[in-house]
């Protein structure tokens, strides 16, 4: 699979631009096309460290504009896409539930109709496309979603997202393109834009405001590194089969409340407070409508299949993270205050 023209879509945000580090990285005969439109969440800042590599390409535009998507694949002659591109934040899904119509279900039918058009002949072709457990809904105490429990999603994202996945899987079917799939959950790590708990706890842990708390905090998430899902998503790529989808999931369940007190004892340790500070600032807030009780993944399809399994202990990842955080400071500020990404857009104009 060398030489490849790989598009990934929604590279500039926080799971994406892992995924494009790797890809870069790791395969340097690879040519890689980051696609994203920069909203809030897309943060060019995040791939600093690998722009000026030879086979990396940044592209600014949007994935619900056909004509321009179209005459992109047209163009460069896309040989896989690798599509992560999204409004992702359940909280706002409920405030605008169109946006997440509009790229989540609107743009992967733009970009599924633009390979299906360019790839006449299908072999070496493959459309990859990223989505999360939140698909099957909510679990109470026990169980675990595999490959086949039933969607049953429950917030405007979920919901938009399953029917993404369903469109993938319906142009398998009735287009036989090739396509493959993976629901993961909750990611965590470096360069998570600071509206998801993780990042905003740690913001608001460093700047001494309120850590809010949905509800009493007892719903659970199966917390993932974001380096272990990219690893899964490099083996799904070039190793998963056509028409199948894989789980990917940490093993790593945590209750909201327990997961923000072992942050907070990590807060102290790295800012050399007094044991106990942190806690302080937990507050309980009005909890999320319709907010899902329990996500816990089975990814042993892909242990057992692909050999994937995840790589840190969660006390060991969220240390990694915090010390990111704390290091990048001026990263932290520039994608909360805008001014950064205002500049990138000037220099990135839609072509
Ligand atoms: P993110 O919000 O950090 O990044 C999304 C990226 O998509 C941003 O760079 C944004 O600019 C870009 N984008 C948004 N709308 C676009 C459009 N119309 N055209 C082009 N680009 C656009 O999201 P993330 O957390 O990195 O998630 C990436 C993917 O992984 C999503 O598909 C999400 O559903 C899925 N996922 C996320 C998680 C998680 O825990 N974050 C877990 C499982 C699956
Ligand atoms: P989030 O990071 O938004 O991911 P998701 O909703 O996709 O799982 O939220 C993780 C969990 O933390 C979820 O149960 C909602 C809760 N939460 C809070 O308690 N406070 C917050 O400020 C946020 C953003 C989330």
């Amino acid at each position: 699979m060398s030489e490849k023209k790989i598009l990934i879509t929604g590279g500039a945000g926080f799971i994406g631009s892992h995924v494009v580090r790797r890809f870069v990285t790791q395969y340097p005969g690879y040519r890689i096309f980051n696609l994203d439109a920069l909203t809030y969440a897309g943060n060019l800042a995040n791939l600093h460290d690998i722009e000026h590599l030879p086979n990396y390409q940044f592209i600014k535009g949007d994935i619900t504009d056909a004509e321009f998507i179209n005459n992109l694949f047209n163009e460069y002659g896309f040989d896989a896409v690798i599509h992560l591109a999204a409004e992702s934040h359940v909280d706002r899904s409920i405030t605008n539930p169109l946006e997440f119509i509009m790229t989540n279900i609107v743009g992967t039918v733009t970009l599924l109709n633009a390979a299906k058009k360019l790839w006449t002949e299908k072999s070496g072709k493959r459309f990859y496309h990223i989505s999360t457990d939140e698909v099957y809904g909510s679990l109470g105490n026990t169980g675990f979603f595999t490959e086949t429990t039933p969607y049953d999603p429950r917030s405007p994202y979920s919901a938009s997202k399953a029917s993404s996945d369903h469109l993938v899987m319906a142009y398998f079917h009735t287009y036989h393109l090739p396509v493959v799939l993976s629901n993961c959950s909750n990611n965590y790590g470096s360069h998570h834009f600071p509206e998801k708990l993780i990042p905003l706890a740690i913001n608001n842990i460093k700047n001494n405001k309120p850590v809010p708390v949905y509800g009493k905090g007892e719903n659970v998430r199966d917390w993932l590194y974001v380096e272990d899902h990219a690893r899964a998503i490099d083996l799904i790529f070039h190793k998963g089969k056509d028409g199948e989808k894989y789980n990917v999931g940490g093993n790593n369940e945590w209750k909201n409340i327990d997961l923000i007190h072992l942050l907070c004892k990590i807060m102290d340790k790295k800012l050399n407070r007094p044991d106990g500070t942190s806690a302080k600032l937990i507050t309980f807030v009005t909890d999320r409508p319709g907010h899902d009780m329990r996500y816990a993944i089975d990814s042993s399809k892909l242990q057992r299949e692909l050999g994937w399994k995840p790589s840190l202990q969660f006390e060991e990842g969220l240390e990694k993270t915090v010390d990111w955080y704390l290091a990048n400071e001026e990263w932290l500020t520039q994608v909360t205050s805008g001014a950064y990404k205002n500049y990138y857009r000037q220099q990135y104009e839609t072509r």
